[in-house]
């Protein structure tokens, strides 16, 4: 039996925990919960809601379970400090390098130590997974490495943030004013706890590394972005845009050595123009020529990617027990 714990106990946590439970037929057991001030260790039962005043909770590092060797998968889905990576980067870099496999959707320590903690998964032979890091559940890295690899990719555009996109979808169509599109976004639950990072073009920035690193080989960080973000986007620029059949979209883009992020007129009948909290991933192969990708890059949906991450691991430890 394959047993998991999830650091992190709140909006994704919660429903990953759930959908859990249905894995122990499967050979995975849910063995701890834990958030950044302790944790559970569990013996079946999914408790509800918090779970920093239940009895059994033990103030404690919530790396102790993976420290006692309790834990193979671990799960991190803490809050993420996309400038120092923390608190992700240390449980990450613990688990992998006590050879426990990870799953994250966490965007800071990618950011901020991609080839260091890719490698060190490497040389412990775990597995490392981010799927859910950028576009939710949209399966870019998966579908990148496996059904792309005939190809090449030339160049990546997108739409990678839910937040600001419901905002500029909100000015274009209902000519709602900025502020108020943001909180809209904000009660939805899609902003980052600091909405600045939305804005100010700093979450798209850090998914554009990602892939950058993830998908071409590189070793870029978040100072090698060009980022503009939506905060200079007026009512009076969206319309002009609308009148020539277009609309103002905030775009990551990775062109050759060029990293991306800022304010675009985008064609409304361009495949990248979505709208609301979608996110799109333009891809331009060499043999295919153009994909893309279209689905909700946050929320719920970034738990299919999670669940994703995790058959892949199961799938990977049944093969190299010689099982299927
Ligand atoms: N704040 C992010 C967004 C959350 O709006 O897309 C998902 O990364």
């Amino acid at each position: 039996m394959i047993s998991c714990g999830i650091i992190g106990y709140g909006f994704l946590g919660r429903i990953l925990a759930k959908r859990l439970a249905d894995y122990r037929g499967r050979g995975l057991e849910l063995r701890m919960l834990a958030n950044s001030k302790g944790y559970l260790l569990l013996d079946g039962d999914v408790p509800p809601g918090d779970i920093t005043p239940l009895p059994r909770f033990r103030a404690s590092s919530p790396l102790e379970p993976v420290e006692r060797g309790l834990v193979d998968l671990l799960v991190v889905l803490t809050p993420t400090n996309v400038r120092t990576g923390e608190p992700g980067l240390t449980y990450i870099r613990e688990a992998l390098g006590r050879g426990v496999d990870v799953v994250t959707a966490d965007k800071g320590p990618l950011v901020v130590a991609f080839r260091e903690l890719t490698s060190l998964a490497e040389s412990m032979g775990v597995s490392f997974c981010y799927e859910a890091t950028v576009g939710g559940g949209i399966p870019i890295f998966s579908l990148a490495r496996h059904s792309l690899m005939g190809d090449r990719i030339i160049s990546i555009r997108g739409i990678l943030n839910g937040t600001t996109n419901y905002i500029l979808t909100r000015m274009h169509f209902e000519g709602l004013p900025l502020d108020l599109a943001l909180q809209e976004a904000q009660m939805m639950g899609l902003a980052e706890r600091d909405p600045s990072l939305d804005l100010e073009g700093i979450d798209s920035a850090c998914k554009i590394v990602i892939l950058a690193n993830a998908l071409l080989g590189v070793d870029k960080r978040l100072g090698d972005v060009k980022v503009r973000g939506i905060n200079q986007v007026t009512s009076d620029a969206i319309l002009a845009a609308k009148e020539l059949g277009m609309t103002i979209k905030l775009v990551g883009s990775i062109e050759g050595d060029r990293l991306s992020v800022a304010p675009r007129l985008v064609r409304l009948n361009h495949p990248l123009c979505v709208h609301g909290t979608l996110n799109a991933i333009e891809f331009k192969l060499d043999i295919m020529g153009d994909l893309t990708l279209i689905g909700r890059g946050a929320g719920e949906s970034t738990v299919s990617a999670l669940l994703s991450d995790i058959e892949w691991i199961l799938n990977r430890r049944a093969y190299l027990r010689g099982g299927r």
